[in-house]
């Protein structure tokens, strides 16, 4: 995350993770629609609504949280206690696993295996976990990958976490860049699961934090009061922003969507033309892709793409994959553009 924020940025900034920022001046709303304080202890009702009404759940089973960052610590805060066991997929989201770390719980890992095209794979779970095993941590999409995981594949996953009286914790972030056929929440798959979701990555409404957890009404609970501990209340202006932009939801996407789009389409080229130096799984969905290098170190080529062609892309070491990078599309597809062209220099 410090790298994201310190050393990420560059002129051609392929180091992203999520679609462009959306503008405030496009979503439409009045002044007088602004507060600064409002009746929000455990949310905003209308945001618990808008939530609610998305994923097809009760409000009661919606926890908001500052981005999914923060739903991510507090499901895992109220699910787990020091020592509980932990089995989390590799390679997956650093943040998932030093959120772990942090809980002192025991964190054991699953692979998805690149020669499977980083596909979730039951049976690897399945020999990892214990009768210990409190939780099951996955990504759906895949980050890095962007693998889109069918729901057959989470019930799998879901009845081997129920076999030992576990959980599974689904991180949803992605998973509206699946553009057609939006498959729904895997909350709906069993009452052992919890998922986490904001307006971050695919909607480009990063600033107004607006993520949430769904779990069953008395985790939900738990959650709201192990809450109060941490942000007390939510944020109440994000909080109005993010009911007007509900109401705008499918445009706000589509904006991004063409973008993706364009740029998957410029990567394609970009990885046949490229196949003696990477290889990638190539996923149909989502605005992330994770090249391997097939000769050479990734860490001086990404060194030569910043200093002598102001390229970025995110090193693969943050995914324990340290002969991998990880290139984001859906911001600019100029950028994107010229970024895929300095990159093809560097390699050469
Ligand atoms: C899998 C995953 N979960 C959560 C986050 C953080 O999301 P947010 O910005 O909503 O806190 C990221 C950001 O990169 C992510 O990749």
């Amino acid at each position: 995350m410090q790298w994201a924020k310190l050393h990420s940025k560059a002129r051609y900034n392929l180091a992203t993770s999520g679609v462009g920022a959306y503008p405030l001046a496009e979503l439409p709303f009045t002044r007088d629609q602004l507060e600064i304080n409002g009746d929000n202890s455990y949310g905003y009702a209308p945001l618990q609504q808008a939530i609610a009404k998305k994923n097809d759940v009760e409000p009661a089973c919606v926890v908001e949280a500052a981005g999914t960052s923060m739903a991510n610590y507090l499901a895992m805060a109220t699910l787990l206690d020091p020592g509980d066991e932990v089995l989390i997929e590799q390679p997956t989201y650093e943040l998932i696993v030093s959120a772990a770390q942090y809980l002192q719980a025991k964190i054991a890992r699953f692979p998805r295996r690149e020669e499977n095209n980083f596909a979730l794979d039951p049976n690897e779970a399945r020999r990892a976990v214990t009768p210990r095993t409190k939780l099951i941590v996955l990504t759906n999409l895949h980050n890095p990958s962007s693998v889109l995981t069918p729901e057959s594949t989470l019930g799998e996953i879901g009845d081997i976490a129920r076999s030992v009286n576990a959980r599974v914790l689904v991180d949803e972030v992605y998973l509206d860049a699946v553009y057609e056929n939006t498959p729904r929440s895997a909350f709906h798959l069993g009452d052992n699961f919890i998922v986490t979701n904001s307006l971050t990555k695919v909607y480009g409404l990063s600033g107004l934090r607006c993520g949430w957890i769904l779990a069953q009404p008395d985790l939900a609970r738990a959650m709201h009061q192990l809450n109060d501990l941490f942000a007390a209340t939510p944020v109440y202006p994000t909080e109005l922003l993010s009911v007007i932009a509900f109401q705008h939801l499918d445009k706000i996407r589509n904006r991004a969507r063409q973008i993706v789009e364009a740029d998957r389409a410029l990567l394609a080229q970009f990885l046949d033309a490229n196949k003696s130096h990477l290889t990638s799984v190539r996923s149909p969905y989502g605005t992330t892709t994770f090249p391997t290098l097939l000769r050479g170190n990734v860490a001086d080529l990404l060194a030569k793409l910043r200093n002598q062609y102001e390229t970025t892309v995110v090193p693969g070491r943050f995914f324990e994959m340290p002969d991998h990078f990880r290139i984001g599309m859906g911001v600019n597809t100029e950028m994107f553009a010229a970024g895929l062209h300095r990159l093809t220099r560097a390699l050469h």
